[in-house]
C-alpha cells in the first residue's frame, strides 16, 4: 500500500512513521508514506497556501491552485481509491472504514488547516471525508496519523501475530476481553483461574463472556449498532 499525505506542516507527521509497528511496516516494505509540503506547489515567491474568504470573516482559506497541482501530479503518477480529506465534518473513523481501507492499494490523505479548504476541492478532488471524533483539531494532520495507524496494522504482516488484529476491540462490534500476563499472582491480586487452566475451549468461552459483558457495560451502543 502507498499513503501520500498533502499537508503545509509535514514535520508533525514525521515521528508517527518513524517509530514502532508503523516504522517496521515501511520497512518491511508492506506500506510506503510520502508526505508532500503544498509549499512545493506553490509558484509565487511568498509559497503562499492560504487567503482571506470571500465574503468576509475571520480565519484564512486554503487556496485551490497548490492541492490541484499536487493532487493532480499524483493522479498522473498512478491510480488512487479513494482522495481523503481530514475534517472534522467528515464521517467519523470507525473500524470497519478501517477495514475498508486498508484493501486499497493507494490513498491519498489532504490535511486540512485553518478555516479548511476551499470548497471547491472538496467538490472537484475529494472522494472520502474523515473526522477521528466530534471536536476541532489545529490541523488535519493528527487526524491522518491516526487513520493511517488504524489502516496499517491491518495490512497482512505488519503485526507479528497474524491473528492478532481480528481479536482488536471493535472487531464484531465487541470490545476486547480483559487481559493478563506472568506473575500469576502480585501482591495477593491473582489472574482469574480460568486462564492458567489450560482449557482451551472453556477459556474461550470465558474470553467471549467477558467481551460480552464488558461491552454491555461500557458500551452498549455497540450492540445496538448492527
Ligand atoms: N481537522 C480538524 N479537526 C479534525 C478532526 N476532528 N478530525 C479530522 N480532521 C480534523
Amino acid at each position: 500500500m502507498r499513503i501520500d499525505i498533502i499537508t503545509v506542516v509535514p514535520d508533525i507527521l514525521k515521528s508517527p512513521f518513524e517509530a514502532s509497528i508503523l516504522q517496521r511496516a515501511i520497512k518491511k516494505g508492506l506500506v510506503e508514506i510520502h508526505l508532500h509540503n503544498l509549499r512545493d506547489y506553490t509558484t509565487d515567491n511568498y509559497k503562499q497556501v492560504d487567503d482571506y474568504q470571500f465574503g468576509g470573516g475571520a480565519g484564512m482559506v486554503m487556496m485551490i491552485e497548490p492541492i490541484d497541482k499536487c493532487i493532480t501530479k499524483l493522479k498522473s503518477e498512478r491510480e488512487y481509491q479513494e482522495v481523503i480529506y481530514m475534517t472534522p465534518d467528515g464521517e467519523r473513523l470507525h473500524q470497519k472504514m478501517a477495514n475498508r481501507l486498508s484493501l486499497h492499494e493507494n490513498l491519498i490523505i489532504l490535511c486540512g488547516h485553518y478555516k479548511g479548504v476551499d470548497q471547491r476541492v472538496r467538490d472537484q478532488f475529494i472522494t472520502k471525508e474523515i473526522s477521528i471524533g466530534d471536536y476541532v483539531l489545529s490541523g488535519g494532520e493528527l487526524g491522518a496519523a491516526v487513520l493511517c495507524d488504524s489502516i496499517i496494522r491491518l495490512i497482512p504482516g505488519v503485526l507479528g501475530n497474524e491473528t492478532s488484529a481480528l481479536t482488536d476491540s471493535f472487531q464484531d462490534n465487541l470490545l476486547a476481553p480483559p487481559v493478563f500476563t506472568r506473575p500469576a499472582e502480585y501482591k495477593g491480586w491473582e489472574v482469574p483461574e480460568i486462564l492458567t487452566s489450560g482449557n482451551f475451549p472453556k477459556i474461550e468461552a470465558w474470553r467471549e463472556k467477558q467481551a460480552l459483558e464488558r461491552t454491555k457495560r461500557l458500551r452498549p451502543d455497540l450492540l445496538e449498532d448492527e
